[in-house]
């Protein structure tokens, strides 16, 4: 009996000793392992008469299940401590920031894009889209310019290293105007589109990049006028602008595809131009030679086109007096749209 307690007292100690699960799993087998103090105990009880045995054997048993819980238990210590380790180590301060995902924004001119179509589809317009590579037809002659133009001049115009299979080289489009052209031909009257995209020309200072956008509007049938074009294109800067003062006028003009044709300019009311006029857009009844080309009489079919800046719209939307702000990808500038 003193044997046992002994055992298990001895067990206690030197559990609470050893300082590592290493060590406790080597101080184990001293009592529990095949040449362990229990398992001699087990071996001598061959010596035992049956009753003894019962009664050795017995507490035996309940000495070995004290000394694996005390085992267990200091087992369970080294877990806890690691644990408690890993938590101070791997702590997270919710004190500090977070780093967050960087959230990203639409471009300030793609902003102006969508408002155009969602404004021009409440009034019946469709949206089409179209090559930005051209053919100098659709550029060009079928826009009534004549042959020697200067809008066909390398000065003006972007061309690639490309041939149509009329044998001329092809241009960049520099305005939305060929959609005119390649929308007409596919659709019956009334056409009523606009044709947002991207455009080029040589050219480049505060008001005018290399590359920049255009929405081209186009409404042809049997009677509409001038006064039309007035109308309907002043309802959409007013939609576009959300205000009822603007500050407009429709300048006299020309362009080899509409006659009459008048330039639109609009004033600042915010930021550094404020007091002064931008245009932004030409315009235009479609001259007969055009609706010739959109394969329609131009005695039974009439109507106007436009061709609008979506890089000055933002600026006067937002009063930024310098349009290359927009592709110099600056956040601090860029961040402020969204
Ligand atoms: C044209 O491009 C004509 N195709 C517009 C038109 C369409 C007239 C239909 C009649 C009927 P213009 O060259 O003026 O016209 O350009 C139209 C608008 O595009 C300008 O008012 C301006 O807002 C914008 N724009 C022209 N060049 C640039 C440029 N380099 N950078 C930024 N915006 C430009
Ligand atoms: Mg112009």
């Amino acid at each position: 009996m003193e044997d046992l307690n002994q055992i298990i007292e001895d067990a206690r100690a030197s559990f609470a000793s050893v300082t590592t699960p290493a060590d406790l799993e080597n101080e184990k087998a001293k009592y529990l392992g095949k040449s362990g103090a229990i398992t001699a105990l087990l071996k001598n009880m061959s010596k035992l008469s049956h009753e003894e045995k019962r009664a050795f054997g017995a507490k035996i048993n309940s000495a070995k299940q004290a000394v694996e819980k005390l085992l267990e238990e200091r087992r369970q210590e080294f877990a806890n401590e690691k644990m408690q380790k890993r938590l101070s180590s791997e702590a997270i301060d919710v004190t500090l920031a977070g780093r967050t995902v960087g959230m990203g924004g639409l471009h300030p001119v793609i902003r102006t894009w969508m408002r155009i179509e969602e404004i021009f589809r409440t009034i019946g317009f469709d949206v089409a889209d179209g090559p930005e590579i051209e053919t100098d037809w659709f550029s060009f002659t079928a826009l009534n310019n004549p042959p020697n133009h200067p809008a066909r001049s390398m000065q003006d115009t972007f061309y690639i290293d490309m041939k149509d299979e009329t044998g001329k080289q092809m241009p960049l489009r520099p305005h939305t105007s060929p959609m005119q052209v390649r929308y007409a031909r596919q659709n019956r009257p009334p056409i009523k589109v606009i044709a947002p995209g991207r455009t080029y020309r040589v050219d480049s200072d505060a008001t005018h990049s290399p590359m920049f956008h255009q929405v081209e509007g186009l409404w042809i049938a049997e009677d509409i006028s001038f006064a039309d074009l007035k109308g309907v294109y002043v309802d959409f800067l007013r939609r576009f602008f959300e205000t009822e003062d603007l500050i407009v006028r429709f300048r006299p003009s020309y362009f080899p595809f509409t006659e009459p044709s008048a330039e639109v300019d609009m004033m600042f009311t915010t930021g550094p131009r404020k007091g002064k006029w931008l245009e932004i857009s030409g315009s235009g009844e479609v001259h007969p030679n055009v609706v010739r080309n959109f394969g329609l009489d131009p005695e039974k079919y009439i109507g106007f086109a436009f061709g609008s800046g979506l890089e000055r719209l933002t600026m006067l939307r937002y009063g930024i007096d310098d349009l290359r702000l927009f592709f110099e990808g600056d956040l601090r500038f860029l961040k402020q749209f969204n």
